[in-house]
């Protein structure tokens, strides 16, 4: 973390006969090298003290301990180890208390059950999130927690990474005491008195007695076992915890902390660790755009939605949400009930769930109000425009935002691919255009890429930001061109895909291959979900624009020509028969395949699944190193955070630039030219990726946090 640390990262302060250690180490008092090696001489001290009776743990800040510091992993290991740590604090001859408040996470909450005891006060958030990041717990997590608690519930919590409660934490018996709220220094003082005056014994978690009932513990974690394989197929570590936990059943404790660390360091070294953990730091780091850092949001207290269609009323829903008043403009009053209608569905369909009461739908739903007049959005402090991707229709939808916003009002649009540069032109206030650009559908989807056209006042972009953060959206900055930085990466590799089918793939292979590597869904699967009418506008709206040397496929037209749009007209690329979720195959769109191929003079040939990845994901890496070498992402990893929260890149590659690192840029630079050969107009190596293999550099040194 940061270099200039005070020395003093754990405090030591003997208040009677009580020792109170402090941690402190900001931001979230993660367990660096200093703060192991502070915690290891603390209790060294106490027990060598004959003045100290007891000792209190304590988090200084708003935390406890968020857990080992992330930033060590990858890197070599520095002693004491923490599993080390927690064994020290577990053997003190004197009793050990640890005052909870704020995160006790992963080996913050370890740390905490090497005590003797525990208390927390009501803000504390227990858990064992390590399956986030790749890993196990590591510091004898897996063997004290089901001693404490029982296997069941002990892999509930590693398994799920859930926060708990002070007051669950209690009742399940991971915490002693609750305390209310105040002053905890006090209460761990009063606590620990009490423990001393009735003479509580040093009491090791390594004793304590919930795996006793064998057949309970056993079958529970068989059911583990089984959910694991079902739910998490394709991932490392859940498998581990699972393993883990049936050696702490079988074998004594510290045959079991020594098959955890073999497992642990397992984990450590896999990708998926390195990709899970660049996804954390990603996640943050996209927080920090130049206009986050230099300017201060405007306040929002009143959204404006033009357009009830599909985008606008999904966010109107996501601002309604988010506790905000909306105000929806549409352009006459059955386009409004509709609108209306929309937002309403949503609801009730969460009312049918029992996920909603009905009196908090009727709540939110009085703050939509609708009006067909721009005059209602006087009092909007900012609007965001979902009309049609026309550009006449958006810079007219401009003009009477311009006309009737306040002064200092926020005027976003949604657009998938016009030109924002051009739409603030438009307006007399060209500083207040922003780009707010949501994913279908917008109440759901995480990712809000934040458009910065060139004209835009910076605490216009923070008040984007802003907006991202009260909607619990993941915002990512990104620049004005054609689809800014996903649907521009994505109309490349969708191309790429395009190319293979018309070579000999089927789509059926290529979805099951990108399945494979771990997507939820294939591109085929997506363009039938989307609704194929949406592409084929746009291929029509840019036909007069396309470089005619470029390759063009036409299968996806001559699929839209018949009306098979996808599910919602019952086939696409596959059928849907009887309105059925999942497709199956059609063979009537291989004949259309077969007879495209003809017609482009194209003998097919079999591609398989390993090509079919590498041809698919370097267009993806390529096209992704173009937008940052031009300035569209800040950094790679904004790429790879739009790629995993918009388009359903598995998490655990980390994202498509880092997952080009873990490839090895030479390879993937490698595999271009290979492809170049065949189709050299498509296959331009990025000059960027060029650059990188000629430094022998990657993508994460352009990361500033990596
Ligand atoms: N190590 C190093 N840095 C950490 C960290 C950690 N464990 N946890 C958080 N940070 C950093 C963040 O990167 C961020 O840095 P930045 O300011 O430079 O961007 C800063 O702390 C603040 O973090 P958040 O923005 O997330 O702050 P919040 O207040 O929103 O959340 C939190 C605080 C709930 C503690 C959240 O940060 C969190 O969930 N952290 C991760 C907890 C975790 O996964 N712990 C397990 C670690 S693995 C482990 O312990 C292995 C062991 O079993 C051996
Ligand atoms: P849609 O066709 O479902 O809705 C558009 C709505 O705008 C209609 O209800 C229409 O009545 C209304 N409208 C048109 N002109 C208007 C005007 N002058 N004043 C008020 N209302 C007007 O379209 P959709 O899909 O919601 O798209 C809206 C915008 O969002 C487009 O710019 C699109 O590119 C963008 N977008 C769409 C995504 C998608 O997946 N559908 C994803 C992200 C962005």
């Amino acid at each position: 973390m940061s270099q200039d640390k005070p020395i003093d990262v754990v405090s030591r302060e003997l208040r009677g006969d009580i020792l109170f250690v402090t941690v402190n180490n900001p931001p979230v008092n993660a367990l660096g090298v200093e703060v192991r090696r502070g915690l290891v001489a603390a209790i060294d001290a106490a027990d060598a003290d004959p003045a100290v009776q007891a000792v209190l743990i304590l988090g200084a800040g708003r935390n406890f301990i968020a857990g080992a510091d992330i930033r060590e992993f990858g890197k070599p290991p520095l002693a004491p180890y923490l599993p080390d740590v927690c064994n020290r604090i577990e053997a003190c001859t004197k009793p050990v208390v640890a005052a909870i408040h704020g995160a006790a996470l992963g080996g913050g909450l370890e740390i905490a059950l090497a005590a003797h005891y525990r208390l927390a006060a009501p803000d504390a958030k227990l858990g064992l999130p390590e399956v986030l990041l790749g890993l196990m717990p590591g510091a004898g997590g897996t063997q004290r927690t089901p001693r404490l608690i029982g296997a069941k519930a002990a892999l509930e919590l590693m398994l799920s990474a859930r926060q708990m409660g002070a007051q669950e934490a209690h009742s399940l018996g991971v915490v002693d005491r609750l305390v209310p709220e105040g002053d905890l220094l006090a209460h761990g003082l009063d606590y620990v008195r009490e423990l001393l005056a009735v003479r509580a014994p040093v009491r090791r978690t390594r004793d304590a007695q919930a795996l006793t009932d064998r057949e309970a513990n056993r079958a529970a974690i068989e059911a583990a076992r089984v959910d694991v394989a079902r739910k998490s197929a394709g991932l490392f570590s859940p498998g581990k915890i699972v393993e883990a936990v049936a050696v702490a059943l079988e074998q004594p404790f510290d045959e079991g902390l020594r098959i955890e660390r073999q497992l642990f360091l397992q984990c450590l070294d896999s990708p998926q660790r390195a990709g899970l953990i660049h996804a954390f730091m990603a996640d943050r780091e996209v927080l920090k755009a130049p206009e986050t850092r230099a300017a201060k949001p405007r306040a929002i207290a009143h959204v404006g939605v033009v357009g009830g269609g599909t985008m606008g009323a999904g966010i109107a829903v996501a601002v309604l949400d988010a506790g905000l008043p909306v105000t929806m403009i549409e352009r006459d009053e059955a386009a409004l009930a509709r609108g209306r209608a929309y937002v309403d569905k949503v609801y009730s369909g969460m009312v049918a769930k029992g996920r909603m009461s009905s009196d908090a739908k009727d709540s939110l739903m009085a703050r939509l109000a609708g009006s067909t007049s721009y005059d209602a959005l006087a009092a909007a402090d900012l609007v965001v425009e979902a009309v049609f991707e026309d550009m006449a229709v958006k810079k007219a939808v401009f003009a009477e935002l311009d006309r009737v916003c306040k002064p200092g009002a926020v005027l976003a649009t949604n657009t998938s691919y016009l030109d924002i540069d051009e739409i603030a032109a438009s307006v007399s206030r060209p500083g207040d255009v922003l780009g707010l650009h949501f994913f279908s559908p917008a109440n759901i989807m995480k990712l809000l890429e934040i458009v910065v056209p060139a004209r835009v006042s910076a605490d216009v972009v923070a008040t984007g930001f802003e907006l991202a953060k009260k909607l619990k959206k993941v915002p990512v900055r990104a620049g004005v061109c054609d689809g800014f930085i996903g649907n521009r990466i994505l109309a490349v590799y969708r191309q790429a895909a395009d190319h293979m089918v018309e070579d000999g793939a089927s789509p059926y292979q290529i979805d099951s291959a990108l399945r494979a590597f771990g997507y939820p869904m294939g591109p085929f699967q997506v363009s039938d979900l989307a609704g194929g009418d949406i592409g084929w506008a746009t291929r029509k709206r840019k036909a007069a624009t396309r470089d005619p040397k470029a390759r063009y496929v036409q299968i996806a037209d001559r699929i839209c020509e018949r009306g098979w749009f996808g599910q919602k007209t019952g086939r696409g690329y596959y059928l849907y028969p009887q309105g059925a979720r999942t497709g199956v195959p059609d063979p009537e769109v291989e004949a259309i395949i077969d007879a495209e191929r003809v017609r482009a003079g194209i003998t097919p040939r079999s591609l398989s699944g390993e090509e079919i990845l590498r041809r698919y994901l370097a267009a993806m890496i390529n096209e992704g190193a173009n937008v940052v070498q031009q300035g569209i992402a800040l950094r790679p990893l904004d790429v790879d955070v739009v790629f995993m929260y918009g388009y359903g890149f598995p998490r655990h590659r980390g994202g498509p630039m880092k997952y080009a690192d873990t490839l090895g840029l030479p390879q993937v630079l490698a595999d271009i030219r290979e492809f170049a050969q065949q189709d050299p107009l498509f296959w331009q190596a990025s000059p960027l990726l060029v650059d990188l293999v000629e430094r022998g550099a990657d993508f994460g040194s352009l990361n500033q946090a990596e």
